[in-house]
């Protein structure tokens, strides 16, 4: 980040501030304001902080008009050939470059030695009602790896934080498995040291004893795939989420349990579930395609076209168009069909004609198509956002890392346009 000689110049009670105006490799200007506050006594206000550049990052980059997304520079289709590796792309978050050989084969081999989660927290799946929703364990669970691995907790050892992370990224996907598992009341069945990362986690989603489930290629890549489309995405709410809680000096597991909630809304990750449901009921004759689009046009329905829009893409967004085509892709190799992937491209043709969704510029975003092909891996509606969760873990551990590895990294602490009331006496109860 360099700072230019532009300078921005705020005009306000007839005295002139002269802002210094920054730009970053990329992408759009940002003029700095860090210093208003304590030289001017001025804040400026902006709630869901949609022009505000909330930190410095060389992570990902995102150009929302143009639809482009790259991790540390590489642009996302690149994952897709020739074979999709969702460990290598979590190395190249955290890390900053791509793994050598040896590099893949020791965090490989860290995630395999880390994959069994403690008995004392598998007993523990045990005793939650059998409906829990698998986001609300795995946030809690997330959370309480840090009752288990105290060592890892102080702060500021790169040793210590590279093994931390190998084992949130094996033990998430061991959580996730058994949370399913717990919901359907199956055995838990252990992780196979023998797997891949993605195979080892569909083996424990869907093995049962004496009868292992084996995955085709296809599956696994798809897999794959799904998780790098969603490693990391700047900075969305659950991972401004995990700097927030970051910034106090949080360890890694509790920041992650924190970004795991985030990600649990509907207007974030649980979007995915909600497309799913939206297509259910346009399937079973409860809604028609064309009602679906007039009740999102509809400013008194609170109804949104979920899986369309987003903050940052202003066009198709790139992670959906991957999905669309591994979606046609994975049903031609299976040769099955989905009557939803049909109902969701009907939708898509409606919404990219109608001049509500034009004008606005939304789009499909990743929520859209993931659903349909994570369906086809049998995988059932209330685990997707929980994979979600699964392939983002790399990006907020890289912002995690990224975060404290900055020496000048200071609390975040908004502040607020106060509008409650002026000073007030206190009237005791008897008199009110
Ligand atoms: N359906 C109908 N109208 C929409 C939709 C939608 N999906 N998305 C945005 N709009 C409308 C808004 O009503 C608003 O209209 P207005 O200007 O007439 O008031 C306009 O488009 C701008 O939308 P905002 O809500 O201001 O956009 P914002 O950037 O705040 O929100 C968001 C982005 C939350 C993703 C929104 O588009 C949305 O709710 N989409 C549906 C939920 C969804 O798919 N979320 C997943 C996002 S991707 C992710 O998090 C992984």
């Amino acid at each position: 980040m360099s700072q230019t000689n532009e300078k921005a110049v705020l005009t306000i009670d007839g005295k002139q501030i002269e802002l210094p105006v920054l730009t970053g490799t990329e992408g759009h200007k940002a003029i700095d304001i860090s210093k208003l506050f304590d030289e001017h006594g001025i804040t400026t206000f902006d709630p869901s902080l949609g022009s505000t550049a909330a930190c410095r990052s060389t992570i990902t980059y995102i150009d929302g008009d143009k639809g482009v997304l790259r991790y540390r520079g590489i642009p996302i289709e690149h994952f897709d050939r020739p074979k999709p590796n969702f460990i290598e792309v979590a190395w190249l978050l955290i890390f900053g470059s791509l793994p050598t050989f040896a590099e893949l084969r020791n965090f490989r081999n860290m995630l395999t030695d880390n994959e069994l989660i403690h008995e004392g927290l598998r007993r523990q799946f045990g005793d939650l009602p059998p409906k829990s929703p698998p986001m609300a364990i795995l946030s809690a669970m997330l959370s309480q790896l840090a009752c288990y691995h105290e060592k890892f907790l102080p702060l500021g050892d790169e040793e210590l934080f590279g093994e931390a992370a190998a084992r949130l990224i094996s033990k998430v996907r061991t959580i996730a498995a058994y949370s399913y598992r717990r919901s359907k009341g199956l055995p838990f069945v252990y992780p196979d040291p023998a797997l891949r990362y993605c195979a080892n986690f569909l083996h424990l989603m869907f093995s049962i004893p004496y009868q292992q489930y084996i995955v085709s290629e296809e599956i696994e890549d798809a897999m794959n795939l799904v998780l790098i489309l969603h490693a990391d995405h700047e900075q969305n709410c659950s991972t401004s989420t995990v700097r927030v809680v970051g910034s106090a000096k949080a360890n890694l597991f509790a920041s992650c349990a924190a970004g795991v909630s985030a990600l649990w809304g509907p207007l974030h990750g649980g979007a995915n579930v909600e497309v799913i449901k939206m297509l259910e009921s346009i399937q079973s004759g409860g809604l028609k395609p064309e009602d679906c689009i007039k009740a999102a046009k509809d400013k008194d329905n609170p109804f949104k076209l979920f899986g369309f829009g987003h903050r940052v893409y202003k066009n198709y967004d790139p992670r959906a168009k991957i999905l669309r085509a591994v979606a046609d892709r994975v049903f031609a190799r299976l040769k099955t069909n989905d009557p939803l992937l049909d109902i969701a491209r009907k939708l898509e043709e409606l919404a990219l004609k109608d001049s509500y969704f034009i004008d606005r510029k939304l789009y499909p975003n990743v929520d859209f198509y993931s659903g349909i092909l994570l369906r086809a891996m049998g995988i059932p509606t209330n685990m997707f956002t929980v994979i979600f969760a699964m392939g983002r873990l790399p990006g907020w551990i890289a912002q995690w890392k990224e975060q404290h590895d900055n020496p000048n990294q200071k609390i975040i602490r908004p502040r607020q346009l106060y509008l409650g009331n002026k000073r007030t006496d206190y009237v005791p109860i008897e008199e009110r």
